[in-house]
Formats: structure tokens, sequence, C-alpha cells
């Protein structure tokens, strides 16, 4: 049998090419084709550093950098020939470059796979995060539109989905806003993680060439605030590190699990039980058999993607535990849930912020809802304590009321004081101005709480940060 030609990159200690069962197991570049642009970059940096040291000249240099150019033009325009047999994303380019450029061969220098793949993940995050960052913002800003369309809109709140106290739409609203706000933060910690160079740590022990890997990474913009340069401090965890992604794939599951419970909420907010909203008819579907249904499906499916961003990060956790310092190709594992992490992650914001747009608020239901004066026992507790009775006795109190309400199908409201006053002699005249909600927001002033003043002081502050 002839045999296969070796690999051409690597294959200088290897009489025979890899099985083709083998390529089509081992290959990246079906995946990692996407890293193209950040791989280019990071290429561009080390020729110029590599020019910078005099390990190329300038001239080769101007080559290696025109040549990559013309290869990520190529890639935008969608006539770059892939070719697996040449397994990723960074042999691809290579030898691509070497048909072109004759210095090509010289790139390579001070250089691993495993620094440069390193590197282009980092540059890859870096954008991902301030791409989803954006977008986040976007369904933030579509959130707070809402909030401020019924802005006088009251709902219940519910605890263990019970009805439990009367809060302001936008109360709710801005719950999810705080939720976001921190998976943004979160975004915002990884890339500042990210932001360190891991070019020039070579396979595993650097070089023994004069590289300057603070040059090279204050070409990539791996600086901090004042512009200085910042590399990573250790060769070996330079290479083996993938905590970055793991971070990564932590804050999208999180955000996951934010936007699946935001989801179930407009689910069941959007049922006939319900009926507080009605979604927009473009992120809904209909049922091939009832003709009436029209469901919540765009949410259905926040909330079913979640499981997918989860999986993700359970994915990544399984890959580095238990390998062995330092570069194992298992974490060429470590891209397909990232991508996907991201690629789900952006479109689920995307598809949030569309399906809150045409939200529309059935302000009578919520009316209806709030109206329930069972909704202000707690006021009337504290009512109780007011006039010097214990929170625990005026909680019983309360309660033996709430009984008796129940009991003779009366409105709590509505008892006669008589009834009450055997429950407890503090009730007296006036007991019933507890159950205006105008009065039992107005009360609610401290940080943080759903009064009126409170309410406006977040309508500016959501204003002023989502800008
Ligand atoms: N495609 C590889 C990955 O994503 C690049 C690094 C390969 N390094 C190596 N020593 N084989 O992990």
């Amino acid at each position: 049998m002839p045999k296969k030609p070796a690999q051409a990159t690597w294959g200088g200690r290897f009489a025979a090419g890899p099985a083709a069962l083998m390529l089509r197991f081992s290959e990246s570049v079906s995946f990692d084709r996407r890293l193209a642009p950040f791989d280019i970059a990071g290429s561009q940096a080390h020729a110029a550093m590599l020019a910078h040291v005099g390990l190329l000249t300038d001239k080769e240099h101007a080559a290696i950098h025109d040549g990559l150019d013309a290869i990520g033009a190529e890639i935008i325009a969608g006539k770059f020939k892939w070719d697996t047999a040449l397994e990723d994303v960074h042999m691809n380019i290579e030898r691509a470059l070497a048909k072109r450029v004759h210095a090509a061969a010289k790139l390579h220098t001070a250089r691993s796979r495993n620094d440069q793949v390193a590197t282009d993940m980092r540059l890859w995050l870096r954008h991902a995060c301030a791409v989803l960052d954006d977008k986040l913002r976007h369904s933030q800003r579509a959130l707070l539109a809402v909030a401020t369309e019924h802005r006088t809109t009251l709902i219940p709140g519910y605890t263990h989905l019970q009805r439990a106290q009367p809060v302001p739409l936008a109360h709710h609203v801005f719950a999810w806003l705080e939720m976001l706000q921190r998976d943004r933060d979160r975004l915002a910690v990884v890339a500042a993680h990210a932001n360190w160079c891991p070019l020039g740590s070579g396979a595993i022990a650097g070089t023994t060439l004069p590289i300057d890997r603070e040059f090279a990474a204050r070409l990539l913009g791996f600086v901090d605030a004042r512009g200085r340069p910042q590399v990573t401090q250790n060769s070996m965890d330079a290479v083996a590190d993938r905590d970055l992604l793991v971070e990564f794939a932590a804050a999208c599951a999180l955000f996951g699990a934010h936007l699946s419970r935001l989801a179930e909420d407009l689910i069941l907010w959007s049922s006939t039980e319900f009926g507080f909203v009605e979604l927009a008819d473009a992120f809904c579907t209909g049922s091939s058999l009832m003709p009436q249904k029209k469901n919540p499906d765009a949410c259905e499916l926040l909330r079913g993607k979640s499981a997918r961003l989860h999986g993700h990060l359970t994915t990544l956790l399984t890959l580095v535990k238990g390998l062995p310092l330092t570069y194992n190709r298992d974490l060429q594992e470590d891209k397909p849930p990232v991508f996907d992490a991201f690629d789900q992650a952006a479109l689920c914001a995307d598809v949030l912020a569309g399906a809150v747009t045409g939200l529309k608020v059935n302000a009578a239901r919520c009316a209806a809802a709030v109206a329930d004066p069972a909704l202000l026992a707690t006021d009337l507790a504290d009512w109780l304590v007011t006039r010097g009775v214990p929170f625990r006795d005026a909680h019983h109190a309360v309660g033996a009321a709430v009984k008796l309400a129940e009991q003779t199908a009366t409105p709590l409201n509505k008892l006669p004081l008589a009834e009450l006053k055997k429950i407890n002699p503090a009730f007296v005249d006036g007991w019933e101005q507890v159950f205006d909600l105008k009065r039992a927001l107005a009360k609610r002033e401290g940080t943080g709480m759903p009064g009126p003043k409170q309410m406006a002081r977040q309508f500016t502050r959501w204003e002023k940060t989502l800008k």
C-alpha cells in the first residue's frame, strides 16, 4: 500500500500521514475557522515583534503582514479554501501564507500553536464580551421601555407563586434589569481577565530566542488602563489555562438562568389565568390543531436555551478537570461549547429585546389582580404595630381576620369592626385606610423599595445607566 505523505507542518519525524479517519476526528478547522481574524491579528503582531527584535527583516515583515491581510480579505469574501487535512485555523492560514510569501516559514519562529491558540481565544473573548454586553444593554433598554410605558401599573408581587404584596410593574421589570446588569458586570470581569497576553509562552517553556513579549502585547491591546502591556507570568499556566473559557461559560450560564426566570414570568403573565400581558404576535406561534392557541414559544425557547448554556459550562469544567499540565489535545474541545455559548446567548439577548418590544400590558387585568385586599394584610399588621401591638401578635390577629374573611366570604377590608375588635382590641376606626394602595406604596420609601420616590430614582438611574 502506498504510504500517505507526511503532514507538512509537523511531519518531519513521521514516515506516513494520518489516516483519513484520524483527520476527520482531529480536525478543528470546521469550528475554529471563526478565529481567523484574531489569528491573523495575532500573527501580525508576532511578525512585527520578530522584526522589532531582528528575527525578521523589514522586508520579510512587510511581506508577511500584507500576505496575512490578503488572506483575511479572501476569508471575508468567502473565497478561502479551508482544508481539514491541515487540522486547524492556524495551519490553514500559515500554509496559505507560505504559498504567497517566501518568508512565511519564519512566522512560526519562537511560537507554538499552544500560545497561539491561547492568544486567539483571549482576543476572541474580549470581542465576544463586548458584543454580548451591547446586546444585553439593548435588551435592558427594551425592558426599560416597558417599565416607562406602564409606569403607573400595579401588579401583585409573588412569593411561592402566591400573591404576596402589591408592587409597580416597573419594580418587577427593574428586578430583571438588576439581574441583567450583574450579567454584564460578570462579562466585564471576564474581559478584564482575558486582557493578558500569552504570546511568547511557546509550547510550554518559552523560547531561547530574544523575543519582546511586551511589544507584541502592546500591539494587540493587552494593556492596562495606563497603557502598560500585560503579559502572562507563567509559560506553563499560559498554555494550560482555560479558566477564562469556564468563566465566560459560567457568565453565559447564569445569564441563561436569568433569561429562563424572566421568560417564565412572561409565560405565566401571558396565560389566560393571569392575563397581565399579551406577547407580540411576531414572537409567538400558533397550534397546528387548536385554532385558538397563541403560544409563547420565544419565551419557552429562552427558558429551554438556558439548559444548553448550563450544559456548556459543565462540558468545560469536565474537560479541564483531571488534565495534567500543560497543553493536552483535549483542550481543542473547548471551542464548540464556548462558541455556542456565545452564539446562543447573543441570540437570546436579541430575542428578549424583540419579544418585549411588542409586549402589551392588560391594565384592567393587572388592576383587578392588585385590588385583592389580602395583598395588604402585612400592611394591616404593620398598622397594628404602630398601635403598640407586638408584630407576632399583630401577625396572628391579621391571620385570624383573613380566616374570618374567608369563612364569611367577605373581602378583608369589609369585615365589621366589631368582629375585628373581638380578635384584637387594638383594631379601631380608620383601620381600613390601610387598604388604600396609594398610601401603601407611599409608605415604602426606603432604598430599594417600591415607593413612588424610590421608583422615580430608579427610573433616573436606569435611564442613565442604559444610555
Ligand atoms: N487546534 C489546536 C487546539 O485548538 C491548536 C493547538 C494545537 N497544539 C498542539 N500541540 N497540537 O487546541
